[in-house]
């Protein structure tokens, strides 16, 4: 499938596209429509903050006692990798949150400072709304590394760098002992998080050093939350990761060994549902987002070109909203999913199920 370079292919229309990319019109309803048949140029409908709105009405259902419920009401959920309100983690608190459940969240270390002062200061609280009117609150942010499973485990170079100094108790063990401690229990399980430190450099560039790490911090992060996590959780209960199209498909720019860590992550994802479905009663699935302008991705680097190749070569042609991916990952993790297990499940407006670059010049003659 072609990608990036295709994009980069078509010279000034690409140009002109990135220019609309980079300054969003201002469509604020969240129930405009979302794509124009004739539209032949990518233009954002939303801004980001926005984004939620739509979706709240399907997850409030339950409240009203209207329609199929998606009631998590005194449901627990952990969820770990939210760092700011612009990434799949939040989004998926959000839609949490519209059903019910009560959230806390493991915060990356490094960001947690800054994290905390903006949720103080005010500066999620326009994302933190809900449709009833009120705010999403956190029952407990914790501090967490997910690439060390116990205080053994840190080098005493992190332990000593002064963007871990003030946190404590931040190792994956530590978190679920804190958890089990405030909680009792958790029934649901989000894993949002990755890091590839060489993700910019072809596999074939990649040190053995940068490989390991992306499998650290992106797929074995998962298997050590279910571990620790497992034993927490409620027969019954759910966790879910989020994965990229790389991890079977070839997305040149997605290097540093993170593809390889995306198909770690859904095999994995089969081998976890079997054992923690038979030992804690719990499902394992994990979601296959479209292309999101995170913070995560923008450090990549290459994702406004992600977006715009979705847009243009999807089955349906609109930019995802992270709230959508929130839906889904609400609906695996509540009781109507209560059979769907060890699945990838796509959630990217059918950019996987195409074969043809629907924007590629090679295509021009027969248009
Ligand atoms: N944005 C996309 O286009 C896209 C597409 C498909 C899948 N995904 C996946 O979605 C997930 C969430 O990413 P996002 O794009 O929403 O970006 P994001 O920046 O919102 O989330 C990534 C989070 O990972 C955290 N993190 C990094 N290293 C960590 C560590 N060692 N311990 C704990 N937390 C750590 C960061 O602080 C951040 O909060 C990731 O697994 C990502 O690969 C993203």
């Amino acid at each position: 499938m072609a990608t990036q370079a295709v994009c980069k292919a078509q010279g000034v229309v690409a140009s002109a596209i990135r220019s609309s990319v980079t300054r969003p019109v201002a469509s604020l309803s969240c129930a405009a429509p979302l794509q124009s048949r004739k539209a032949n140029v990518f233009v954002p409908q939303r801004p980001m903050g926005l984004r939620s709105r739509k979706l709240t009405t399907v997850t409030s259902a339950a409240a009203n006692g209207t329609g199929l419920p998606i009631d998590l009401r005194g449901k627990k959920a952990f969820i770990a990798g939210v760092a700011d309100d612009q990434g799949f983690g939040w989004a998926i608190a959000k839609c949490l949150a519209e059903a019910g459940a009560e959230i806390s969240l493991g915060v990356w270390v490094p960001a947690l400072n800054i994290f905390e002062t903006s949720l103080r200061r005010g500066k999620f609280d326009e994302s933190r709304k809900l449709s009833n009117g009120s705010l999403m609150e956190f029952a407990h942010v914790y501090p967490m590394d997910a690439v060390f499973d116990t205080l053994e485990d840190v080098p005493q170079d992190v332990k000593e760098n002064k963007r871990y100094a003030g946190s404590e108790g931040w190792t994956v063990s530590e978190c679920a002992a804190k958890v089990g401690k405030d909680w009792g229990n958790v029934d649901i399980l989000v894993h949002s998080l990755a890091n590839g430190p060489e993700v910019q450099k072809p596999l074939l560039e990649t040190s053995r050093r940068g490989y390991l790490a992306a499998m650290s911090a992106s797929s074995y992060s998962f298997v050590s939350l279910l571990q620790r996590f497992g034993p927490l959780m409620t027969e019954g209960g759910a966790a879910i990761s989020l994965t990229y199209i790389a991890a079977d498909r070839v997305i040149p720019g997605y290097g540093g060994g993170m593809s390889s860590a995306k198909a770690a992550l859904e095999s994995d994802t089969k081998v976890l549902a079997y054992e923690a479905g038979r030992k804690y009663g719990v499902r394992v699935n994990t979601i296959s987002a479209g292309p999101l302008g995170s913070r995560a991705a923008k450090a990549i680097g290459f994702i406004d070109d992600m977006i715009r190749y979705s847009y243009e070569n999807a089955a349906m042609k609109k930019e995802l909203a992270a709230t959508e991916v929130g839906n889904v990952a609400t609906f695996l993790l509540s009781p109507l999913a209560s059979a769907v297990t060890g699945q990838t499940v796509y959630v990217d407006n059918g950019l996987s199920i195409m074969g043809l670059a629907m924007d590629s010049k090679t295509l021009e003659r027969s248009a």
